[in-house]
């Protein structure tokens, strides 16, 4: 079975996609428009907010065979290498797992070598704040002196643990947590298009528990789609999730003011049994 993780299928293509982050978009639209694309941006912001996904559309922007353009086709080799990852031009790391200095040397000595097949070499450095203090040092060196043909864009989500030289170096962008009702209109769309059937309350429930990232709610949405049989309901949505819905926290706050003291602690005793609430348990 073939199953393409939701939010991975879902990642925007366009910057007319990346919802909610406007300024970024309009900037980088304008920059690549003008040719005044920085040689660094520093993406900050909460996690699963757009920041890797804009850097690809920028990346694709500079590097489409129809480019430069702010509107990158998505259909040409080099656009379609860089959404399936295998673009020698654009290159992702990892700072949280490649910390050190070996891998930034390794980035400098590769840094002025020139595009494979683009006209750019787009490096996306995520969560850049995990890097060693030494590892930073030979960075900052690459970004006084960027060549020509590189963009490097520094992601995180943590930007006070970045150094003030790096950020200095940067032009940077805040990515800004997407509101409940941003993330149940993107969470409405996908489902429309999926053909996943989900009542509306559920996606208020996901896009709540999403807690402000796309991703989060995305990914959420698409495990409740796989084991639900019928539809999405928002009772299933907390139950998988352990919480307590609505009804029995009424049913408490009544027993309380009706001095039904037993009933009270009844319901209080099957809440803290399994974190689940009164209805009736789902059939497996
Ligand atoms: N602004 C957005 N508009 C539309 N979809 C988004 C947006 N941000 C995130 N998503 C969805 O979430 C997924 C993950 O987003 P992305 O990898 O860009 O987040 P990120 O900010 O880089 O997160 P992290 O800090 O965890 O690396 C995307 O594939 C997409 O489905
Ligand atoms: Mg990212
Ligand atoms: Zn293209």
């Amino acid at each position: 079975m073939k199953h393409t993780t939701l939010y991975r299928k879902w990642r925007p293509r366009r910057f007319g996609g990346i919802v909610g982050q406007e300024p970024v978009v309009r900037t980088l639209r304008r920059a690549i428009e003008t040719d005044r694309v920085s040689h660094a941006y520093l993406f900050s912001g909460p996690r699963g907010t757009g920041k890797t996904s804009t850097a690809k559309v920028l990346a694709m922007g500079l590097n489409c065979e129809k480019g430069p353009t702010p509107e990158p086709d998505g259909t040409c080799e080099s656009c379609r290498a860089i959404m399936n990852n295998s673009s020698m031009d654009v290159l992702e790391m990892d700072a949280a797992s490649n910390r050190g200095i070996d891998e930034i040397r390794d980035l400098r000595d590769r840094v002025n070598l020139a595009p494979v097949s683009g006209r750019m070499k787009v490096y996306i450095i995520d969560e850049v704040h995990m890097l060693t203090a030494e590892a930073f040092n030979a960075l900052l060196k690459m970004l006084e002196e960027p060549p020509e043909h590189v963009v490097f864009v520094l992601a995180t989500t943590e930007k006070h643990k970045v150094l003030p030289t790096i950020i200095s170096r940067c032009q940077s962008f805040d990515f800004r947590r997407p509101s409940i009702e941003t993330l149940v209109e993107k969470l409405k769309e996908i489902s429309e298009a999926e053909g996943i059937e989900v009542e509306p309350e559920a996606l208020t429930v996901i896009a709540r528990e999403g807690r402000g990232s796309f991703r989060d709610a995305e990914g959420l949405l698409d495990q409740l789609s796989s084991f639900a049989e019928g539809g999405i309901t928002a009772s299933m949505v907390r139950e998988l999730l352990g919480g307590v819905g609505p009804e029995a926290l009424t049913e408490t706050t009544y027993a309380l003011y009706e001095r039904r003291t037993a009933d009270a602690l009844r319901i209080l005793d099957r809440l803290s049994g399994g974190g689940s609430t009164s209805r009736p348990s789902r059939a497996a």
